[in-house]
């Protein structure tokens, strides 16, 4: 079946993963990926697909309000996969008002497009909200996020996610807005940019420079192979029931300190470094404030509807990962050049 799809954020890390999908497993449908190319948007990410017949640009802020409806107006998508976002805890400490206006304002904008051009028949459209588990705040050491989990968010970022997609479920509820959201946790793969744990890490072992773990690095993450969760977003925007949520995640839980000692290991590997000598780069710095200790999710319910599984091992997407970092380093010089200097030293020295 023809359907024009927005996908916004499509420049990002999930979204450029996302587009990738959807244009090569779906030729009839039209892809307009939508983004406005902050720092964390790079159209290198997408560069083996550009020149495809069913995928289109739009270099757009989903903050501004009039230059969405008149995107909207121009295609009237039958659907939309919303992950354009400000994306990282630190950042969201530094400029809580750039997460408010872009998660917050920007999701409310889509909504209102979406609400527009639907409004004399919804029958078959979709607003599909990508979301994080950070939405439910912290775990102590027992326990799993459900869809069922009260909100709790405790950063600037994960209380503008909570309130975006509070919006979304407002718009099902008052104006019968078709909606899924899917609540994802971290998430781990090539063209992630180098400012969250991974990436940074694997790029700052290449160059040996110290490895600043937050704390005691006893926090913990369950990480997600990217294409995977691809898989999931396809599943559940073709799949997924009208008006509900589906949690994802990897199964898979970490401390961090373990994690990054087994990132050491592989990159001693790698680099031809004798085992141990990365591990010396490990330098515990001041924690991030409000750390949340640990996220774990339980994705029962996206396995038993839908059949959802990760299908690389973390092991496997690791090495997928790093072998990507390693073969990539025209793109990690690039986007490490210019204001990610100034991020860097703000975010690390004297700390
Ligand atoms: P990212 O920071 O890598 O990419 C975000 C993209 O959005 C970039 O291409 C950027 O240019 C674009 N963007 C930012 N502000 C914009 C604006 N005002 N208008 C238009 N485009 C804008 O983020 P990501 O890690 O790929 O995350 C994508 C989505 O998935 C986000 O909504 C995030 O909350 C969610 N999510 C991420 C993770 C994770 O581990 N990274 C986990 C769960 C959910
Ligand atoms: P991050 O990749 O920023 O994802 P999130 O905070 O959204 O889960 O961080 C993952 C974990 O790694 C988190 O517990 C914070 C920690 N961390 C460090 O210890 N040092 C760092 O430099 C960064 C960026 C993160």
């Amino acid at each position: 079946m023809k359907k024009t799809l927005l996908i916004t954020g499509g420049a990002g890390f999930i979204g450029s993963h996302v587009v990738r999908l959807f244009v090569t497993k779906y030729p009839d449908y039209k892809i307009v990926n939508l983004d406005a190319l902050t720092y964390a948007g790079n159209l290198e990410n997408l560069k083996d697909i550009q020149d495809a017949p069913n995928y289109i640009f739009e270099k757009a802020d989903i903050t501004d309000e009039a230059t969405i409806n008149s995107i909207f107006a121009k295609y009237n998508f039958d659907g939309v996969i919303h992950l354009a976002a400000e994306s990282h805890v630190d950042r969201s400490i530094i400029d809580p008002n750039a997460f408010i206006r872009t998660n917050v304002m920007g999701t409310a904008n889509l909504l209102n497009a979406a609400r527009t051009i639907w409004k004399d028949n919804m029958e078959g459209k979709r607003f599909y909200h990508v979301s994080t588990d950070e939405v439910y705040g912290s775990l102590g050491e027992e326990g799993f996020f459900l869809e069922t989990t009260p909100y709790d968010p405790q950063s600037p970022y994960s209380a503008s996610k909570a309130a975006s997609d509070h919006f979304v479920r407002a718009y099902g509820n008052t104006y019968h807005m078709p909606f899924v959201i899917t609540n994802c946790s971290n998430n781990y793969g090539p063209n992630h940019f180098p400012e969250k744990l991974i990436p940074l890490f694997i790029n700052n072992i290449r160059n040996n420079k110290p490895l600043p773990v937050y704390g005691d690095g006893k926090y913990t993450r369950d990480w997600l192979y990217v294409v995977d969760h691809a898989r999931a977003i396809d599943m559940v925007f073709h799949g997924g029931r009208n008006g509900e949520t589906y949690n994802i995640g990897g199964f898979n839980e970490w401390q961090n300190i373990e994690l990054v000692k087994l990132m050491c290991r592989e990159m001693d590997k790698r680099l031809g470094r004798q085992e141990g000598e990365s591990e010396k780069l490990i330098s515990y710095i001041k924690d991030r404030p409000g750390h949340d200790r640990r996220y774990a999710i339980d994705a029962t319910k996206i396995n038993k509807e839908l059949g959802w599984y990760p299908s690389v091992t973390f092991e496997e997407g690791l090495r997928i990962t790093i072998d990507w970092y390693m073969a990539n380093e025209e793109w990690l010089n690039h986007v490490t050049s210019g204001d990610y200097k100034k991020y860097y030293e703000n975010q690390y020295t004297h700390r």
